[in-house]
């Protein structure tokens, strides 16, 4: 186990040097950070490193049983032996045998390698950015930045917001914990005494990218631009931790998020589709 904590705390490493606001869409650290709310062990287990002269080139999140998400680092997307491997990784081992889904940024060869091979495209979402070089307009609302002790609100909130949701409090606790959790905030929205709406920002460090995951507005509180609120606060929280844009990414079925990004002054980039491998 000691050594799948130092290859994790290398992966998280890798994928915070590969944030930059010119590179394709990357799995984030933060997304590893959110991942933590299943504990350190779980998220080890579903880390997946690939390397060359002993150098991480690739990260991959196993964020369901069917679901890797991949990355590869800016300087390899184009590497043929590289592309191979995870091709050849993927086929057998790294996901279970059938019906199976790959997120990969786009100009991976490793996606010309699978559609070759007969995965098709699978999932759309879309990626939404903001510039932070400006200031962020005040949300206007009451914006707490949350610690230990608001933890509890935090879940309410969030398994108010996510049908089926099964955060808890113990699970804040378990992704507090972890190594990309440093680099995070935790913020609540309150209208009139009451919470409305939450987010989790993760920075990649000062002049990178950073990450919002997971947002949410309580489903009794909604259309009352408490998710435009909840979301400049976030951009104005990584702001302030020195992220230089800010990223969010959702199915693009949920019109009501893109529809709220938007609102927030996050501009649609290009879809990007899974890529899926029929059974
Ligand atoms: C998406 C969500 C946060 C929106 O919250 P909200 O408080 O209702 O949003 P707001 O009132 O701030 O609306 C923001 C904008 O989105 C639009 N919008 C909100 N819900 C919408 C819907 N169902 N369909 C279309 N547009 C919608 C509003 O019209 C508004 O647009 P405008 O500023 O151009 O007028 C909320 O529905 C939610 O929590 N959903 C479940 C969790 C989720 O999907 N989170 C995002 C995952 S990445």
């Amino acid at each position: 186990m000691i050594s799948g904590m130092s290859i994790l705390a290398e992966a998280v490493a890798a994928l915070r040097e590969w944030q930059h606001d010119d590179a394709p869409v990357q799995l984030h650290p933060g997304d590893l950070g959110w991942f933590w709310r299943a504990g350190a062990q779980a998220t080890a287990a579903a880390v997946r490193t690939w390397r060359r002269d002993g150098r991480i080139v690739a990260v991959g999140l196993l964020d369901e049983p069917d679901l890797l998400r991949l990355t590869v680092a800016p300087d390899a997307l184009r590497d043929e032996e590289l592309a191979r491997q995870l091709a050849e990784d993927l086929a057998h081992g790294v996901l279970p045998p059938g019906e199976v889904s790959l997120e990969a940024p786009p100009g991976a060869l490793v996606r010309d390698l699978l559609a070759e091979d007969g995965w098709r495209a699978g999932e759309a979402w879309t990626p939404l950015v903001r510039d932070l070089t400006e200031p962020v307009a005040d949300p206007g609302l009451r914006i707490e930045v949350i610690g230990p002790e608001q933890a509890p609100v935090w879940a309410g909130v969030l398994r108010a917001s996510f049908d089926g949701s099964t955060f808890t409090e113990q699970r804040w606790h378990a992704m507090a914990a972890g190594a990309p959790f440093a680099d995070a905030r935790c913020l609540l929205a309150h209208h009139q005494g009451t919470a409305v709406a939450a987010v989790a920002v993760w920075s990649a460090g000062p002049g990178r990218r950073g990450l919002l995951e997971p947002m949410g507005v309580h489903r009794d509180h909604r259309h009352h631009g408490h998710g435009r609120a909840i979301t400049l606060a976030a951009a104005a929280a990584l702001r302030e931790l020195g992220s230089s844009s800010a990223l969010v990414c959702t199915p693009s079925t949920n019109v009501a998020a893109v529809a709220t990004y938007r609102s927030a002054g996050f501009r649609q980039l290009p879809q990007r589709r899974d890529l899926h491998r029929d059974a």
